[in-house]
């Protein structure tokens, strides 16, 4: 059985991270700069039903049978298998490696879980549809971070720019105008599920002043859909800055991030804001081409440990 590589790229939420998990509407992208990757090879000398896994970057290998039911890596594997009704499948390595920082906002959990859904089945020698794999990629993500909105799971399965309303199908979006935007890495890991949970206790003390905070947020997410669509991306910056100061009201912010955000904007960035989970992880900032190397440097000069120069255009759907 020839061995079977298939990758996934992370992900950027250009709007309305948090007030997507209580159902306003989000903008997310996927960035291939960085991606998960998984190999599955065949074990012949191994008794069949073998699973082994085995994941460097976090110091795991481990035989399936040996990690318990909530392990996200685990649960991936075990999904495609019941999925596909194999009790015992040829002894076989699952091998699991991504240059997509863990715990940074950029959909690192989404995309390891969608690279092994793509490519187990693969190497059984079947293919699950997408609809499938960002549905078994939303289970795994419970386990990453409790209440997931499946943003990043649909994002990331799909690999092009997505208007996203939790529960509701998919909406790809049209994208007549590319553009440029600089990722700054504050290189502080935050879950995104504890940003998650505080939130949700703020909105549960005060759930009138939070639902129109989220208001707020979805009326940006849709002022940026139009800007977007109608090929006038240049209107999105001042939307990114409006959107992170509802952010920083949902206390989300850090000062890592706010240094990173008002780098990019003295080095001539049009708007920014963080990207996901926040409280650390990645900011984003919207570039003119041109200006996009410099935005990088006052990121890098001013503490960021990584930046990223990706141009969001319409996509195919096909990622390799
Ligand atoms: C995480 O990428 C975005 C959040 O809105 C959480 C979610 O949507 O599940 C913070």
């Amino acid at each position: 059985m020839p061995a079977i590589t298939a990758v996934a790229p992370g992900k950027i939420i250009l709007f309305g991270e948090h007030a997507v998990v209580y159902g306003r509407p989000a903008i997310a992208v996927p960035v291939s700069q960085v991606q998960a990757r998984v190999i599955v090879t065949a074990m012949p000398r191994s008794d069949p039903g073998e699973v082994l896994i085995q994941a460097p970057d976090v110091g795991l290998e481990a035989r399936l049978d040996e990690l318990p039911a909530d392990h996200p890596l685990a649960s991936a594997v075990r999904g495609v298998l019941s999925t596909l009704g194999i009790a015992r499948p040829p002894a076989c390595m699952v091998r699991i490696t991504s240059t997509i920082p863990v715990a940074a906002g950029l959909g690192s959990g989404a995309a390891v879980t969608v690279a092994i859904l793509r490519a187990l089945p693969a190497f059984l020698g079947q293919a699950l549809p997408n609809e499938r794999i960002s549905a078994l990629a939303y289970e795994v993500e419970k386990l990453y971070h409790g209440t997931p909105s499946g943003i990043d799971n649909t994002v990331i399965t799909y690999a092009m720019p997505v208007y996203f309303v939790r529960g509701e199908p998919m909406q790809t979006l049209r994208l007549p105008e590319p553009f440029t935007m600089v990722i700054g890495d504050t290189g502080i890991s935050s879950p995104t599920a504890i940003a998650v949970g505080d939130v949700r206790r703020l909105w549960q003390a005060d759930p009138t002043g939070y639902e129109a905070i989220f208001d707020a947020i979805g009326k940006i997410a849709q002022a940026a859909r139009q800007s977007i669509e109608s090929g006038r991306p240049e209107l999105l910056g001042s939307l990114m800055d409006e959107n992170y100061a509802l952010l920083h009201e949902l206390n989300v912010s850090s000062p890592e991030l706010d240094r990173l955000v008002e780098a990019a904007r003295v080095a001539g960035a049009l708007g920014a804001k963080l990207s996901g989970g926040g409280r650390g992880g990645n900011m984003i900032a919207l570039v003119e081409t041109e200006a996009a190397r410099r935005v990088a440097q006052a990121l890098q000069d001013h503490g960021a440990v990584r930046t990223i120069i990706t141009t969001v255009k319409e996509a195919t759907g096909v990622y390799d």
